[in-house]
């Protein structure tokens, strides 16, 4: 069903104690100060997770998530965490596709398909992330790429396992760099999304589906962007590092 939501994307930062204070000063300032209804998604690292998890238990307006899971349900995978383990301590969200998994852990849309897969066989919510890159953008190759992406790595799931996914649009060009997407770009591309799912499953899936807009989303342009018809939220990196900013952005519906 689609909601509001902002969710925070840590990656590879903060020491323990520092995520810690981040999660708990997120947790009061979203009780004391937020009054829309939108959802908060917290996705710490992985070892973090089942802290976290306990730090925002109850907390309807505050739930977790995961930067990544591997497609398979258990074995000798070293190094890997399965979709079951993050459902066990408490995981409602998985974040799949994001651009730096694509690029520096060589994910392709058939593993990508499998983990989307995999998620939802434990009941997660994946967040997937597509989006192209500058050059890509720039040869007008935008809604080819971001059609591949979804054809081959999320819409094979079937009507009923779509109702709980979540699409995140982040322009590799956006992410990080300061660079955001003007509103009306990501409107365009938002909508684009919205078209496809409603060719490929129907009109109302597409309204129905969640769609965030993540790539140097800021308290500065954060409002603008969530005005827009087709943007429901965004998927934050650097702004979610700092209470402030983050709750900020939340503030901005
Ligand atoms: P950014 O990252 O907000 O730091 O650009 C967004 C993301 O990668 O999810």
């Amino acid at each position: 069903m689609r909601k509001k939501i902002v969710a925070g994307n840590w990656k590879m930062n903060k020491t323990f104690e520092e995520a810690q204070a981040l999660v708990s000063e997120v947790v009061n300032m979203v009780k004391d100060e937020v009054n829309n209804d939108a959802q908060v998604v917290l996705c710490p690292s992985f070892p973090y997770l089942a802290t976290v998890s306990k730090t925002i238990d109850g907390n309807q307006n505050v739930l977790l998530g995961a930067q990544n899971c591997h497609q398979n349900e258990s074995g000798a995978y070293t190094g890997e965490v399965s979709a079951a383990m993050l459902q066990s301590v408490g995981v409602k969200y998985v974040i799949l596709g994001h651009s730096e998994r694509r690029q520096y852990f060589y994910e392709d849309d058939q593993v990508l398909e499998a983990k989307v897969k995999a998620a939802l066989k434990q009941g997660l919510q994946p967040i997937f992330c597509i989006g192209e890159s500058l050059e890509q953008r720039e040869q007008d190759l935008t809604f080819s790429i971001l059609e591949t992406q979804l054809k081959e790595g999320l819409f094979h799931v079937s009507n009923e396992e779509f109702e709980r996914v979540v699409i995140a649009y982040e322009p590799i060009w956006a992410i990080g760099t300061g660079k955001t997407a003007s509103s009306q770009q990501a409107q365009e591309v938002h909508a684009f999304i919205r078209e496809q799912i409603a060719r490929h499953y129907d009109a109302e899936a597409a309204q129905n589906t969640t769609i965030l807009y993540g790539g140097s989303c800021n308290p500065g342009n954060a409002a603008e962007l969530f005005a827009c018809p087709d943007i429901d939220g965004g998927l934050i990196g650097g702004a979610s590092l700092k209470s402030r900013d983050f709750v900020d952005i939340i503030k901005s519906f």
